[in-house]
């Protein structure tokens, strides 16, 4: 993608509908593994992470068809079992095929997924599950070889820490075992009860998706379902944030406001005025911005995926603030990209000092991941003069149309051969 040059000044209104989640749609697909026949995801994000996913299920042999904002994913015979090497290492999220593989085939053998620019992303919780489960592994070569020589049966899991990643897969592989399985410490985040919901429509019986425990009872096997994402709560709040850089009125809508409750309280905190509708939110701001400390927990905590954009917003308020980093080991790369716009961010181990400066000055600057790239579009909308942000392609790969909606809410914004 071409780089994104942004003037500052202008201030945005109006609404903007956000796209299906990204970080449940990709797990869908990979659900959509499990049944033998069609299965219909509707209000999937055209971005290319999903593409991505698409290529990844269809070297698996499934058929997959998108048409507009539906993808179709025939998974009636699957032809192989292997994630490849380019693609998982194109996309990490590609290990959420490995539940399902394990769940229908009893195997799976899918690419050490690498670190990428906020963290190590280690897979060894989705490991220890699917072992209690009755998978057996062996790395070589760079790739996980999972087998299930007696067959999937039903476990007791306690995760050491809520990963999102690792309770989908727990998930996706005790829908077809053989008994019943708890997952402790499960993640909380609304993709996950997205997920169980379309696993659910699929045949599937779980119940607590959302809460820390989650209690499956494994089925014979499952039918194809139909079913549409939930809004993406990361893209509204990345807009809501914009909004409070400018001022607003601005409107989301397409998202259900109980998945924002920490954003908006931190939104609040920070002098913003917030009303909210069954699957809206509006932003207005006419005092000034206040500094406002942060950390961020798995949910329902402030998500890490709201972190680089709350860390531009701060960068304009009144004050000093800290943002703490409790999710990722190396999220704060972007903020040697914000300091050359002018902000005033110190680094301390996984504390950001923030002190709020009058003004930001546009910059070239490079996104380093793809909420880090938003988030440096958001420092432009306020910057003096234009921001040039290259290595776009990190924000292609989950906003659908990130560009087209900030201008149509009045940014002065546009890809550079746009
Ligand atoms: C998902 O990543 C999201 N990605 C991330 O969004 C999001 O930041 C993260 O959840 C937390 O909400 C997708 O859904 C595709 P985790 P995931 O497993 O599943 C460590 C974005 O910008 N960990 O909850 O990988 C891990 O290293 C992306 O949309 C282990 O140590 O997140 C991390 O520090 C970025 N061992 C922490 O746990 C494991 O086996 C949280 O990871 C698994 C995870």
């Amino acid at each position: 993608m071409d780089p994104i040059i942004v003037r500052g000044g202008r201030s945005l209104s109006g609404e903007v509908r956000v796209a299906g989640a990204k970080n449940s749609a990709l797990k869908l697909i990979a659900a959509a593994l499990l049944a033998p026949g069609q299965t219909r995801i509707d209000n999937v994000p055209d971005i290319s992470d999903v593409a991505t996913m698409a290529e990844v299920v269809s070297g698996l042999g499934a058929e997959v068809r998108r048409q507009d904002n539906t993808i179709t994913v025939d998974a009636g015979s699957l032809v192989s079992h292997e994630a490849p090497y380019e693609l998982v290492a194109r996309m990490r999220a590609s290990i959420a095929v490995l539940g399902p593989l394990v769940g229908r085939l009893g195997r799976a053998r899918v690419a050490m997924p690498g670190g990428c620019n906020i963290g190590s992303r280690k897979v060894d919780m989705h490991i220890a599950g699917l072992e209690a489960l009755g998978v057996r592994f062996e790395f070589e070569h760079g790739y996980i070889d999972a087998t299930a020589p007696g067959g999937l049966h039903g476990a007791e899991v306690t995760l050491e820490f809520p990963s999102v990643g690792a309770t989908e897969n727990l998930l996706m592989a005790a829908v077809l075992a053989d008994g019943i399985t708890v997952i402790e410490n499960a993640a909380r985040e609304p993709e996950i009860a997205d997920l169980a919901a379309m696993l659910v429509a699929m045949g599937a019986s779980i119940s607590g998706a959302g809460t820390s425990i989650i209690t499956v009872e494994g089925v014979e096997s499952l039918k194809p379902a139909t079913h549409s994402v939930v809004g993406d709560r990361i893209e509204a709040g990345t807009f809501l944030v914009a909004a409070a850089l400018t001022g607003g009125p601005v409107t989301i809508t397409g998202v259900d406001p109980a998945h924002l409750d920490m954003v908006l309280v931190k939104l609040e905190q920070a002098g913003c005025e917030i009303t909210t509708g069954p699957d809206s939110v509006t932003l207005l701001r006419t005092g000034t911005l206040r500094a406002t400390d942060v950390q961020t927990l798995p949910y329902p905590g402030f998500p890490t995926d709201m972190q680089p954009q709350f860390m531009a917003l701060m960068a304009r308020a009144e004050g000093g603030c800290v943002i703490t980093e409790n999710v990722f080991e190396n999220r704060f790369m972007f903020a040697d990209e914000l300091v050359r716009m002018g902000a005033d961010v110190r680094i301390e181990g996984h504390h950001a000092l923030v002190k709020g400066v009058e003004t930001l000055s546009g910059a070239p600057v490079r996104c380093t991941d793809l909420r880090a790239g938003a988030a440096l579009v958001l420092a432009g909308l306020v910057a003096e003069g234009e921001t040039e942000v290259t290595d776009t392609f990190h924000i292609e790969r989950g906003y659908e149309g990130f560009v087209e909606k900030l201008a149509a809410l009045g940014a002065d914004v546009r890809t550079a051969t746009g």
